[in-house]
């Protein structure tokens, strides 16, 4: 294994599929798979076989119809749950159950009526159950964010030792700081017993707006498997979104750090989640959002004419997106405006791109945003383009 790999677990069809509204046909989570498949994610989560014949289904149809990446399925530490997930993966050429447990005070007393010691006999019976019908098995640790971290290490070395192969440490509420999660997986690389034989993944919701930040860390710290949905989606406010944390990595290379995905098709496995889904993404969504690459002040226009990365991080074709864009406003330049009349094929001399620029902003002040018609009524009316 390489230590800079970081393996991409790409939850969209069970953790992002959980959204009210959202809900996919098995045809459709088909095409989805497909698609992830594509951009080249290690391990799909397929879902949760015991929650619906429907999810059941699916987890069958998507193992039968992808090869490469690992199919997944989600229990709880329920031993009916694990023959289910396990009769759902029989097609799949690499199968994995990911089991697992609530272990924070809260879900420990409240959610399980239990306590600690019953919840690792719990734990490590889960995991030896579900190594009876695959080798690769995944333990979470439900509420790991909010668990201590010395009962943490307790149950992870427990599991470790019953067989499982990941280790997940979900910040199931969004709770943690970027820094007490990282110290969180710090600290199990350095007092669990047998943590080399197990990869340690992340999980974490956005309900503080830190889920990548908090991802991000914990990689920082020793985690190499990052658990993630396309666009951030998921229950609440979200989980991880693939493309933020997987575009972290790429620029940030001094951290040595990379994921197998092919970036090119991030943009467009995004809009597919997103209309399948009918899940609109947000227009300032960092990678993919509409306005991602897109420049509206002058200033920022001037500078990103001048040389792209002035003002972008990140060249747009990296995520395949063609190019971008340039939105003429009442905020825009002549830089720009120039920019534009010669994409439409018009050179204008600098007297008369000052004259059409007055006229240009006049008219962006009534709108909110000038299209190459309005730029076209603009010239006919004042009669000066010069089409080259
Ligand atoms: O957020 C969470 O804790 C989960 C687990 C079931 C992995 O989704
Ligand atoms: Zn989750």
């Amino acid at each position: 294994m390489d230590d800079n790999r970081v393996y991409v677990f790409d939850t969209t069809l069970r953790d992002g599929e959980q959204v009210p509204g959202c809900q996919l046909n098995t045809i459709e989570k088909i095409e989805v798979a497909k698609a992830l498949e594509l951009l080249g994610v290690d391990v799909i989560e397929a879902g949760f076989p015991i929650s619906s014949p429907g999810d059941f289904q699916s987890v069958v149809e998507i193992s039968k119809a992808v090869t490469w990446p690992t199919i997944c399925a989600l229990t709880r530490a329920v031993e009916k749950d694990i023959d289910v997930a396990a009769e759902a993966l029989k097609y799949a050429k690499r199968g994995r159950i990911h089991t697992g447990i609530g272990t924070s005070p809260y879900h420990i007393k409240y959610k399980l009526n239990s306590n600690q010691d019953e919840i690792v006999e719990r734990a490590v019976a889960a995991v030896k159950y579900a190594k009876k019908y695959v080798e690769d098995v995944e333990f979470y640790a439900e509420d790991a964010g909010r668990t201590d971290n010395v009962y943490l290490a307790r149950v992870i070395e427990a599991v470790i030792k019953a067989g499982a192969t990941v280790v997940n440490i979900p910040d199931t509420t969004g709770y943690c700081l970027p820094n007490e999660f990282g110290e969180k997986i710090r600290f199990l690389k350095e007092n669990v017993k047998g943590i080399d034989k197990a990869v340690i993944s992340t999980h974490c919701h956005n309900d503080l707006g830190m889920a990548t930040a908090n991802s991000v860390s914990g990689i920082m710290n020793g985690a190499r498997q990052v658990e993630v949905t396309l666009n951030g989606i998921g229950e609440r406010a979200g989980n991880t979104s693939l493309e933020e944390v997987v575009m972290t990595l790429r620029s940030h290379k001094e951290l040595e750090l990379f994921t197998n995905i092919n970036t090119k098709n991030i943009y467009k496995t995004s809009r597919l989640v997103s209309s399948l889904m009918n899940m609109p993404v947000q227009p300032n969504k960092a990678i993919v959002g509409r306005n991602a690459f897109a420049h509206s002040s002058g200033i920022h226009q001037d500078g990103v004419l001048k040389n792209r990365e002035n003002y972008e991080i990140i060249d747009p074709a990296e995520v395949g997106i063609n190019e971008s864009s340039i939105l003429l406003t009442a905020r825009s330049g002549r830089a720009a405006l120039k920019h534009r009349l010669e994409i439409l094929g018009f050179k204008l001399d600098k007297a008369k791109l000052d004259e059409v620029y007055e006229d240009f902003l006049k008219l962006a002040d009534k709108k909110k945003q000038i299209k190459d018609d309005d730029l076209l009524v603009l010239l006919g009316e004042l009669g000066k383009g010069d089409r080259r």
